[in-house]
């Protein structure tokens, strides 16, 4: 079974991408794959010490060890992002920070981004470099959100936008597609 790990880079809660990141895996079941969802703000992960940059796994931090682990285990990886001036959040790249090449060698990462204004690919085309800096596999399909594609529900967030709707399916689609061709 293809293991996914989604992780959510919004430093808000409720967030978007929170929101648009549990959709996806939902989708990705159904596609049935395993998937793990780790919310870094609820989540939080120490900043990187570049102590452990060539082996992670062996951090003294507990909740980084587990993340490691998770990361290591996973045939493909999504990156959701919140649009933070143009680009990536901060915490989303000290997460990336604190894994290395092993844990992303030759597998492929979808990346989702949301911003408060306007549907902005910058996050996402920015993270496609670090991908490739980790020798992960950015696959072409993305998706890209603004806050007007949500309503407000009692308890956060439900993505209602029918053209990113059909655009998650797409993306799971080629996740799905990538993971089997690059396992192994
Ligand atoms: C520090 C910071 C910078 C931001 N910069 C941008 C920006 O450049 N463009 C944009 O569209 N929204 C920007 N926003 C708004 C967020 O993208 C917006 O709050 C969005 O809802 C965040 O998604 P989330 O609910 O998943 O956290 C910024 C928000 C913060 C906190």
């Amino acid at each position: 079974m293809n293991k996914i790990f989604l992780i959510s880079g919004s430093a808000a809660n409720p967030a978007h991408t929170t929101t648009l990141i549990h959709y996806i895996a939902r989708q990705l079941e159904e596609h049935e794959c395993e998937v793990t969802v780790w919310n870094l703000q609820e989540k939080p992960l120490p900043f990187i010490d570049p102590a452990f940059h060539h082996n992670p796994q062996d951090h003294t931090v507990q909740v980084v060890r587990e993340f490691v682990q998770l990361a290591s285990e996973a045939n493909a990886f999504v990156i959701g992002t919140p649009n933070y001036h143009n680009s990536y959040t901060g915490i989303v790249k000290n997460s990336l920070d604190l894994l290395s090449f092993a844990q992303f060698k030759n597998k492929p990462v979808g990346l989702v981004a949301n911003g408060g204004g306007i549907r902005s690919t910058q996050p996402v085309d920015q993270l496609r470099i670090v991908i490739r800096g980790v020798l992960g596999i950015a696959i072409p399909m993305q998706v890209v959100a603004s806050n007007s594609d949500f309503i407000e529900v009692q308890d956060g967030y439900e993505l209602q936008d029918e053209a990113i709707k059909s655009r998650v399916a797409m993306f799971t689609e080629q996740l799905v597609d990538f993971t089997e061709r690059f396992k192994d």
